[in-house]
């Protein structure tokens, strides 16, 4: 059970005019978030879904309130002792490192060198063939095997809690699916409480309890029938985005 306890997250607002001035990215969110169970946390582009994600794995702090894992107070520990705690997290954009392969990533995450055991992990992730364990994993991977090395590294560390961030970021559309049941799977034959942040339906759909973040604070938590009004709202086009057809350009959000 990883239980978050009025969390704020405040940064200096260097765009006020004003000096001093703080801007609150999370805005006091509480959530017990059940071991074993899947989650979606959706929501509109800025509203803290990352945030939100790296104040859990202590990649930023809070600026108050409490996060706790299986009832004990991880608020100060830092993200190496988060990891211990089972803590783990897939990166949005991962890093790439020049004269590192897969096969290292997997190693460190997986704590072996074990060639069958390595292959094991391979085949659990569902990636095909063994000599992708000699890729570089540097800029001539492609965005989508990226995402791959990133998941299978989360996967190979068998985290009590795994938060992916939108895992389907530069996937092509024909591999969501066989994603999807992959995290379904873990979750299910590992008892991985799953955390993925995304605005796709297919992870939305796999989900036991959808979070729906809006201005850095949860504005519905339940199934996914139940959030399909505030789904509709969201695919109103904002600020920004590309509308269906000519937009109105004096639109504001
Ligand atoms: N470290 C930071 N310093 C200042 N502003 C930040 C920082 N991290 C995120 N933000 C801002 O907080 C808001 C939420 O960002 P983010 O959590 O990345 O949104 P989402 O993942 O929902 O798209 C955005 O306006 C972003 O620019
Ligand atoms: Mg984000």
């Amino acid at each position: 059970m990883l239980e978050i306890k009025d969390i704020v997250f405040s940064v200096p607002d260097l765009d006020a005019p004003e000096k001093g001035a703080q801007k609150t990215i999370i805005d006091g969110v509480s959530y017990t978030f059940e071991q074993g169970k899947f989650y979606a946390i959706t929501g509109p582009n800025g509203s803290g879904k990352t945030t939100l994600a790296k104040l859990i794995m202590g990649i930023y702090d809070v600026t108050s309130g409490s996060i706790f894992l299986e009832r004990k107070d991880i608020t100060q520990l830092g993200i190496t002792e988060r990891a211990r705690a089972g803590i783990a997290y897939s990166f949005q954009h991962p890093a790439r490192f020049k004269g590192t392969t897969f096969r290292d990533l997997l190693s460190i995450a997986a704590g072996t060198e074990d060639e069958d055991k390595l292959a094991k992990i391979v085949a659990r992730v569902g990636i095909c063939s063994l000599d992708f364990l000699d890729k570089p994993v540097d800029s001539r991977l492609s965005g989508g095997e990226i995402k791959k090395v990133e998941l299978a590294t989360t996967i190979a560390r068998n985290p009590r809690v795994a938060i992916y961030d939108e895992p389907d970021t530069g996937i092509d559309l024909w591999t969501i699916d066989p994603m999807v049941r992959l995290l379904k799977r873990e979750q299910e034959t590992q008892g991985t409480t799953t955390i993925v942040v995304s605005h796709n339906r297919a992870f939305l759909s796999a989900a036991d309890t959808l979070l729906l973040i809006k201005g850095g604070r949860i504005a519905y938590a339940g199934d996914l029938d139940g959030a399909a009004e505030l789904l509709k709202d969201l695919s109103a086009c904002g600020y920004g985005d590309i509308c269906e057809g000519e937009s109105d350009v004096r639109c504001h959000r």
